[in-house]
């Protein structure tokens, strides 16, 4: 495997070499690929099968699963209309920028296109960040933004939706589509170590705590640089071609549709199918002989021995020996009710903890492991 530069300001053409399945090596390769071009990567060794496809695409991480448990196979097309958004411009977006986690990476493969049809743009969140004042980037260093789903103005940045207040989280009674609203901080870190803006036309709101014409002129200064042509890349679709970005550093926009035939394939990665799966958790029958049995992880099926701590904490729930009861619970009525995101949320305001993500413990536990003396190769087994 190895990559090769492409006419763009950020990205690179990756060449897999064989058709086989990836070796272990090739998926660190590929996720060190991604890092190395800006969170861009375009693929064009001939057909993918939707299993080479879903084969590339875990190398980055976990699939969004669909309800049938395989992962989630999607096509954006203009060929009919039980698609996500069928016709029509979309302005610069991550996707589900409003929601508490976005995906990771999403990917597109060129199942059926005429050459000449749309095309797709992407811009760089992250490296707009070096061309960008210092002072303007200490500022949104200190900033949140809010975001919103705006389904009713894709071409219009204008329109202004209400922010409900409270929003709602996701899955509490009495949340609706009104309440996909998220807020993110203007820089941070993704999940692999990149820092990046995080701010889109078509998603962001406004900065938290700023009036709104202040936010705005703000918002205009960004995105000036941003969308500025010189750093936009224009990705024309051939047949076969596979583009797979990270979510959190590179946006991406649909500009004025050409009337001709596109069907594009579309897998991504998703961080919430973790937290679906630690719900299903039922505290007796999937706590066999001191661990947790996991079905289904980012590794395969695996046991995870729950500290001393943890394990007195579930011995003394009153429902600790029912074999039905869930270990995340909130609503009586059972699964799915709670996400992991918001339990997590009320713990870490709970215990003063501030923003600190779920997936930062992985790393917390990986370093006082190694801290108190453990091998690498135990401290890898123990976190997945
Ligand atoms: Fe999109």
């Amino acid at each position: 495997m190895y990559s090769t530069p492409i006419d763009a300001p950020f990205g690179a053409q990756v060449h897999l070499g064989t058709g086989n399945r990836l070796t272990e090596e090739e998926r660190l390769e590929l996720r060190r690929l991604l890092v190395e071009h800006q969170g861009l990567l375009v693929v064009r060794d001939g057909p993918l099968s939707d299993e080479r496809h879903i084969d590339l695409l875990s190398a980055l991480g976990r699939l969004e699963r669909a309800e049938d448990g395989k992962p989630l196979r999607m096509e954006v097309t203009n060929q009919h209309r039980e698609t996500t958004a069928p016709e029509g411009e979309l302005i610069f977006h991550y996707d589900y920028a409003y929601d508490p986690v976005p995906n990771p990476v999403n990917s597109l493969y060129a199942l059926d296109i005429t050459p000449g049809c749309t095309p797709t743009l992407f811009a760089s969140s992250a490296t707009v960040l070096d061309r960008l004042p210092e002072a303007l980037v200490k500022r949104l260093k200190q900033l949140e933004a809010a975001h919103a789903c705006f389904l009713d103005r894709l071409d219009a940045p204008e329109v202004r939706s209400q922010e409900p207040d409270p929003i709602i989280p996701r899955g509490e009674a009495g949340w609706g589509p009104e309440h996909y609203w998220a807020r993110h901080p203007a820089i941070f870190r993704n999940s692999f170590g990149v820092e990046t803006l995080f701010l889109c036309r078509q998603h962001t709101d406004r900065f938290v705590g700023l009036e709104r014409a202040e936010s705005d002129e703000l918002l205009e200064e960004i995105y000036a640089v941003l969308y500025h042509p010189e750093h936009v890349h224009t990705h024309v679709w051939a047949p076969d071609d596979l583009v797979i970005w990270d979510n959190l550093t590179v946006q991406h926009a649909r500009p004025e549709p050409v009337d001709l035939p596109r069907t594009l394939r579309r897998y991504h990665l998703s961080e919430v199918d973790y937290t679906a799966e630690y719900l299903r958790i039922a505290r007796e029958r999937d706590i066999v002989e001191d661990a947790i049995a996991l079905e289904d992880s980012k590794t395969g099926p695996r046991a995870v021995p729950p500290g001393e701590a943890a394990r007195a904490l579930i011995e003394s729930l009153p429902d600790a020996r029912n074999p039905d009861a869930f270990l995340f619970t909130r609503h009586a009525e059972g699964r799915g009710e709670w996400s992991l995101t918001n339990c997590w949320r009320t713990v870490c305001a709970d215990a003063g903890l501030g923003r600190l993500r779920l997936h930062d413990l992985r790393h917390t536990a990986a370093s006082q492991a190694v801290m108190a003396g453990e091998n690498l190769s135990l401290v890898g087994k123990l976190i997945g």
